[in-house]
């Protein structure tokens, strides 16, 4: 399978949607799932580009802390049956907690858990993974779980948390990759930050200039969607079927034109 980090805005879905059933073949991936958070113009996701983005070749799609950015979404979340919001925000959000996708036979389970540590507060993502996993037992012959958090050390106890009893645990949320991925000694694929699909000459995404005069001067600004160096970055995890536990994982750059 191949799990695509955050997509940003228009430059992110482009490459994404132009290169899925590429990367699909390239790679006999039998899934492909993205976390969309930044997929509308870098925050949030609606319904509309949910669906270009499962039409475009997705069969999942996560998402993350800029769940709710787009304001229609929350009316919207509960009809896209392709979609999960992240499993430990409170009970009476909207949306799907996890996904099972189903590929001859073989069924993936996929949930997203926010991390703690310089986020808002949220549920335990721990005891979150937990109790989901308790739920997806019996539905499902692997899970992937991504830990949507921007520190490190929480992202890397939770893959320790998870070692042996999923198939993966694959970061996002920084927007940068990381050179840290493996197969941990239980058996479960870990990677700290898949990185981003999108712009990389930015800031996280977003144009360089406005987001620096920011910080040289403290004034509010609007911060647009780069446009240059667009590139998909992805995990790719090698499931061995019989065991629900991971063969290898290896991090994956695609970038336009090539
Ligand atoms: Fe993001
Ligand atoms: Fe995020």
């Amino acid at each position: 399978m191949i799990f695509f980090g955050d997509v940003v805005g228009r430059p992110g879905r482009s490459l994404l949607v132009d290169k899925a059933s590429a990367l699909r073949a390239e790679h006999e991936a039998d899934f492909l799932v993205a976390n969309g958070e930044n997929a509308a113009a870098g925050a949030g996701i609606t319904g509309k580009i949910a669906n270009q983005l499962t039409s475009g070749g997705l069969d999942g799609i996560t998402l993350g802390d800029h769940v709710w950015d787009q304001k229609a979404f929350a009316g919207e979340i509960g009809t896209l049956e392709r979609v999960c919001r992240p499993a430990n925000l409170a009970a009476a959000c909207p949306g799907r907690r996890w996904l099972v996708l189903e590929k001859e036979g073989f069924r993936l389970g996929l949930f997203t858990v926010l991390g703690r540590t310089f986020l808002p507060p949220r549920d335990d993502p721990f005891a979150a993974c937990d109790q989901v996993l308790e739920e997806l037992k019996d539905l499902t012959d692997a899970v992937i779980v991504e830990i949507h958090a921007e520190a490190t050390s929480e992202k890397i106890a939770l893959g320790w948390h998870l070692d042996g009893r999923v198939a993966a645990v694959v970061g996002t949320h920084t927007h940068v990759p990381t050179a840290d991925a493996e197969v941990r000694p239980g058996g479960t694929a870990y990677l700290t930050d898949i990185g981003m699909c999108g712009p990389y000459r930015s800031v996280l995404g977003r144009e360089v200039r406005p987001v620096l005069d920011k910080y040289l001067d403290g004034m509010p600004r609007r911060f647009e969607v780069a446009t240059e160096d667009v590139r998909l970055s992805a995990a790719v995890i090698d499931i061995d079927e019989k065991t629900g536990l991971a063969a290898g994982i290896r991090l994956l750059t695609e970038r336009a034109g090539e």
